[in-house]
């Protein structure tokens, strides 16, 4: 059977990034358009008129609202839903006294299975239908957060949290019990239906070397496919340490170099202190930087310097990094995003609403590996999507109303959208918000 989602389309097949010269549709907008959605995926899309005409035996799913691909968060926290909105601690401080106790909690099974419930619906209530989501230290949270997640439909990419060292004792791991609990619940997980599996060390800080080197080791000895996740360049404070626990390192990015961890597959979040060498070389081994700017001005970490980042050809995504950052919805990170490089005054890069779509949708998606699969609306690819309704009434309903084209349009939906705004949300055309 075929479904019509019928809507204004909003979507950026293209990397804004990779354009010489311009020239190149960028923003993709068709105002009374639809798409044809046959076994979860898209078959057709286009003007309203024009699709109906071509799938004359479809059926009507969901008429109205904006329609753009489903959201990709590649840096979110599982266990940190309750420390959403901490006031008044940068990154340490915040680590140790509002964040640890509370992942801490997840130890109880119980506890850890309503959560994984709690924080999957808010991706599914955000628009987001794809994440790497970075995990609890406890295996059996871990698993918990597995079975809901493939209960969920959601694409989500996630491991168990490692740590061995500067972190409380309830958190703390070691070497072999890391490889035996990670290996044991990758073999479950890892491949299992739209699940993936990635290795997490939580930052150089709380991970020795014994404790990396399993890392490294798991990623080659695991199964094709695997992904790696970890924290780097966040805070100055954090840097600082790690370059003393390390003196023999290049620097932070080499504590992780030195065992095998950078590659394609590699998603580092943050990075907002790098320097010139790093840059070098997370582009020389195709490594991905998650920018999470929502949490960087929260935390107060610094501003991220994407025009170097840009220069040196580093891949990018677009992180919530809940509970460091304040809001789920990653078109608040786009608009954090632009207004992070305004600050920057010259050296900050000015953003467009095509690059900060691209980055929440099709560039999360090729950064997480499924670009061929989803990200926009061409034929072929599955079926995820978001619906926003502005609230009929409200301020970003009323703007709109004054929109002179798709940029403007796209402009005023970054700047004013909000979570009450989503009113549905489709993984490979099946509707995963709301819940039926
Ligand atoms: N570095 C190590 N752990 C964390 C965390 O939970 N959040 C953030 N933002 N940075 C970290
Ligand atoms: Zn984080």
């Amino acid at each position: 059977m075929t479904r019509l989602f019928r809507g204004t389309l909003l979507h950026v097949p293209d990397d804004p990034f990779a354009e010489q010269g311009g020239g190149a549709k960028r923003l993709h907008l068709v105002e009374d358009g639809a798409l044809a959605v046959r076994s979860g995926r898209i078959v057709d899309a286009g003007d309203a008129t024009a699709v109906r005409a071509r799938n004359p035996g479809a059926e009507t799913a969901v008429t109205g609202g904006w329609l753009l691909p489903g959201f990709v968060d590649a840096h979110v926290h599982y266990p940190q839903l309750g420390v959403m909105g901490a006031l008044g601690l940068r990154l340490m401080d915040w680590l140790r006294q509002r964040t640890w106790p509370h992942e801490a909690r997840f130890a109880d099974a119980a506890f850890a299975r309503a959560e994984a419930e709690g924080f999957l619906a808010a991706l599914a209530r955000n628009g987001t239908t794809t994440a790497l989501v970075f995990g609890a230290h406890q295996a059996l949270a871990m698993e918990e957060f597995f079975a809901a997640a493939d209960a969920s439909s959601l694409r989500i990419t996630t491991g168990l949290t490692l740590g061995d060292r500067e972190l409380p004792s309830e958190l703390r791991t070691d070497p072999e019990r890391a490889r035996q609990e990670s290996t044991e619940l990758l073999q479950r997980w890892h491949g299992h239906n739209r699940l993936r599996y990635a290795v997490t060390p939580r930052f150089a800080v709380s991970a020795s070397d014994e404790l990396l080197a399993t890392c490294g080791a798991l990623l080659r000895g695991g199964p094709d496919g695997l992904w790696f996740t970890t924290h780097l360049n966040e805070s100055p404070d954090e840097v600082a340490f790690v370059r003393n626990a390390a003196p023999t390192a290049r620097d932070y990015l080499d504590v992780y170099d030195r065992h095998g961890l950078l590659g394609p597959r590699s998603v580092f979040a943050h990075d907002v202190h790098p320097s010139e060498r790093e840059l070098a070389r997370l582009a020389e081994t195709r490594s991905v930087v998650c920018h999470c700017p929502g949490s960087n001005r929260f935390i107060g970490s610094g501003l991220f310097p994407l025009r170097r980042h840009l220069q040196h050809g580093v891949r990018l995504a677009l992180g919530s990094d809940v509970g460091g950052g304040p809001s789920f919805l990653i078109l608040n990170e786009a608009r954090a995003a632009y207004e992070t490089q305004m600050q920057l005054g010259e050296e900050g890069v000015r953003l467009d609403a095509a690059t900060l779509l691209w980055l929440a949708t099709a560039g999360g998606a090729h950064a997480l590996g499924l670009g061929d699969q989803v990200g926009d609306f061409a034929t072929g690819k599955q079926a995820d999507l978001v619906q926003l309704t502005p609230r009929p009434g409200g301020t970003l309903d009323a703007r709109l109303r004054h929109a002179g084209g798709a940029d403007d349009a796209a402009a005023a939906l970054i700047a004013l959208v909000g979570e009450a705004d989503v009113t549905g949300s489709w993984v490979a055309g099946r509707r995963v918000y709301p819940h039926q």
